[in-house]
């Protein structure tokens, strides 16, 4: 257990050995400050956790304690009976009909990026800052339209800060370690808190001002005014200023490095194979040519999103999803107590020997329409299952589709040094080293 602990704190993915990726679960009994700890890949267990007995299993005081200081009570992390209001509020501003009307304003981010590449042709640049780059901007253009963060770069930089130390979730997350403790992550925090409550702090009460004195029409049609204005279609309720903080803080939180990762996971398997590259520019050529790429076209680009699918499938951004039963559960064979820690993990469940054919190939055929409706729900599940599902997922697919049409029609991009990419977890999977890459243009 001890060891199983150390190796955890160094990469909650590696820490698990081959057995994971061959049987249905895995258990390892805890100790005096360490809880019972279990990884469960069974596609039946994986519906009672997620969905037959969603109130048992909940995501737990690991994850809360280690993001409650930036996200308070938000969606993400709240626990169920703060969550249902919540969710019936912001789950519709992110259904496709909402999501589409973004389209021009994540075309314009990525022609921003383009841009910037244009000045680096034929030079080497790291893709992963890249993509961080390119989806906070997606995410501050569509939460705040033009009325941002008076300083973009310094708070993009204290979001990873932020979690790279106290939101960082891994080995020492299972240390039932109290909440007053000063840890060296705790302290090192506290900067990045004060500049999100004071930069998003501003923007919510300038934007809340404006709604006050010239209506909710006057303001720009962006999350945040969605968030402030729209009531909990049940109780009529609208969300308080705290709640709208956290909730904003969440959509940098969750919407940003996990779909930049992908982004640069599609861009490197591409890399890697050369003709998925010319099978997706082929197919992006055809259906969108030279225009920007409208509503219509993004569900035709079948080949793209079966890329997009693999890529979740191989390098799923959020890697470990870990949930905590409040009582005591006879799951299946596993006996688990009041306060377990239960690791999900569409890392291992999408490459499990038992499921997939060639697991660690990169095969986008396996998503091909006809194709995909076989897959098990619960054993590929990229994005979280059941009533807690991610939000954001089509904001996401859509945001990636648009990046790789507005990009791939110029650029190669080609890694530099392959064999040397590898997955780092910290809570999200990202290419440890920043994938380095040189944009060759097509021409
Ligand atoms: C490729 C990109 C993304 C991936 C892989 C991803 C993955 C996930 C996963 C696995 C969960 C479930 C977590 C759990 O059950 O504990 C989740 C939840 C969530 N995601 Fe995403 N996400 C992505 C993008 C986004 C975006 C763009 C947003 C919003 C801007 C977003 C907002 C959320 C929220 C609010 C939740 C919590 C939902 C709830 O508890 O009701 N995500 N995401």
């Amino acid at each position: 257990m001890w060891r199983f602990f150390l190796a955890m704190r160094a990469d909650p993915m590696t820490a698990w050995s081959e057995r994971a990726y061959r049987e249905p679960y895995v258990f390892l009994p805890g100790g005096r400050l360490i809880p019972d700890l279990a990884l469960v890949t069974d596609p039946a267990l994986l519906r009672l956790i997620f969905l037959d007995r969603v109130s048992t299993y909940d995501k737990g005081d690991a994850v809360r304690r280690r993001l409650s200081a930036a996200l308070g009570d938000a969606l993400l992390i709240a626990p169920e009976a703060s969550w249902r209001s919540q969710r019936r509020i912001v789950a519709p501003m992110f259904q496709s009909r909402r999501v589409e009307t973004f389209i021009s304003d994540m075309t314009a981010v990525a022609k921003a990026t383009l841009g910037s590449f244009d000045a680096n042709r034929n030079e080497v640049t790291g893709i992963h800052e890249a993509m961080l780059g390119y989806a906070y901007g997606v995410i501050a253009r569509t939460a705040f339209s033009s009325d941002g963060v008076a300083d973009p770069l310094a708070f993009s930089r204290a979001i990873a800060s932020y979690f790279n130390t106290l939101g960082r979730v891994d080995g020492a997350t299972l240390l039932n370690l109290p909440r007053w403790l000063p840890t060296p992550g705790r302290l090192m925090a506290r900067a990045p808190l004060r500049l999100f409550r004071r930069e998003i702090g501003a923007v919510i009460a300038r934007r809340r001002e404006k709604i006050m004195r010239l209506g909710a029409d006057a303001a720009p049609d962006d999350l945040l005014t969605r968030l402030l204005t729209t009531p909990d279609p049940q109780t009529g309720q609208r969300m308080s200023d705290e709640l709208v903080y956290d909730n904003t803080m969440v959509f940098f939180a969750a919407g940003h490095e996990t779909t930049a990762n992908t982004l640069a996971w599609v861009l490197f398997l591409l890399s890697d194979h050369p003709e998925w590259d010319q099978r997706v520019l082929a197919e992006i050529r055809s259906i969108v040519g030279d225009r920007d790429p409208a509503e219509a076209d993004l569900d035709q680009l079948i080949q793209t999103r079966m890329v997009i699918d693999e890529a979740l499938r191989l390098y799923p951004a959020a890697p470990l999803i870990p949930r905590m039963p409040i009582s005591d559960d006879v799951l299946g064979p596993l006996k688990l107590r009041k306060g377990a820690i239960v690791f999900t993990s569409p890392f291992i469940s999408q490459r499990h020997r038992a499921h997939w054919d060639k697991p660690n190939s990169f095969d986008p055929e396996r998503f091909r329409p006809g194709r995909r409706e076989a897959i098990d729900r619960y054993v590929y599940f990229p994005f979280g299952a059941g009533p807690r599902v991610c939000i954001g997922a089509a904001f996401a697919i859509q945001e990636i589709m648009i990046a790789l049409v507005v990009w791939l029609r110029r650029y190669r991009f080609i890694a530099t040094e392959p064999d040397r990419v590898f997955p780092r977890t910290a809570i999200t999977l990202s290419p440890a080293g920043g994938l380095p890459m040189r944009l060759v243009a097509r021409d």
